[in-house]
């Protein structure tokens, strides 16, 4: 699926956030989002899915205008993990995850096998169908984010939109997502994007990123041409090096000692 918006202008009430912002997705490419804390990344994201109206400008999936399509068709095509989520507290792992497939059914008929395959499959993929039973509000705060994955997984749309997906999660299960992200976009061509804080592993999964700054993007390309010194001094103003590593496919990067 390929996005194309176009002079976007969003904003929430008398305040303009995000102002001429053109964006480009490519087809089965994973794009993430970079940009310091307040700079708009959250805001392009619900604007792209129709979470937020924008003001001005336009965006079109797969030549269609965003506008034109019915919320089922667009649930179809399109799976969202917010950055903030809330689910009733009394639903357990395995309906919430369940609810990915409401784009697919009628009102009156519960899952069908198939339903349940695919329900199964997202939770394993993510690492939670031991935990099936318990209830959202028994879950930590990594068990239920690789649970709200598992239900846009479920979904099986065309395009994931994460925000921040690993956030609250360790180190292992930070990576595990990445893995994932990164088969699922390899393997089904499912289309990403996402918002990342960790630029080595936006650098690592990748294949094209852009850096928001103040409500306008700043740069967009490939991860090391985008990511550099300088745009790190200008956007975040943080001293670091870039270094490449001998056997690695991507650089890492070494901030300046913090003392
Ligand atoms: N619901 C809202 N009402 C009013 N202002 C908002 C609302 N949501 C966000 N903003 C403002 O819009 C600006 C951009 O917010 P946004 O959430 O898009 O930032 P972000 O880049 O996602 O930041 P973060 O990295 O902290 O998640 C901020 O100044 C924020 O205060
Ligand atoms: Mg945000």
């Amino acid at each position: 699926m390929e996005i194309d918006a176009c002079g976007l202008q969003v904003g929430y009430g008398d305040i303009i956030v995000v102002d001429e912002m053109d964006i480009h997705l490519h087809k089965g490419e994973i794009t993430t989002i970079i940009g310091p804390n307040g700079s708009g990344k959250s805001t392009v994201l619900k604007a792209l899915t129709r979470l937020l109206k924008y003001r001005k400008g336009s965006v079109y999936l797969n030549q269609k205008n965003l506008q034109k399509f019915e919320s089922k068709e667009l649930a179809r095509c399109v799976g969202v993990l917010p950055q903030r989520h809330s689910a009733p507290p009394d639903f357990k792992v395995k309906d919430l995850v369940g609810y990915g497939r409401m784009p697919y059914q009628s009102w009156y008929k519960g899952n069908s096998a198939e339903d349940e395959k695919i329900i199964d499959w997202a939770m394993k993929a993510t690492g939670v169908y031991e935990m099936r039973e318990k209830s959202i509000q028994e879950c930590s705060g990594g068990e239920s984010q690789r649970v709200w994955i598992a239900t846009v997984l479920a979904q099986q749309p065309d395009i994931m939109f994460l925000d921040e997906p690993t956030t609250y999660l360790d180190i292992s299960h930070q990576l595990e997502t990445m893995r994932l992200v990164k088969k699922l976009n390899r393997e089904s061509g499912i289309g990403v994007v996402m918002v990342l804080h960790d630029l080595s592993q936006a650098l690592e999964v990748s294949d094209r990123i852009v850096v928001i700054k103040d409500g306008k993007k700043y740069s967009e390309g490939k991860p090391e041409e985008v990511i550099t010194q300088k745009m790190m001094w200008e956007v975040y103003h943080v001293e670091c090096e870039i270094v490449w590593l001998k056997g690695r496919k991507a650089p890492l990067i070494a901030y300046k000692e913090i003392c």
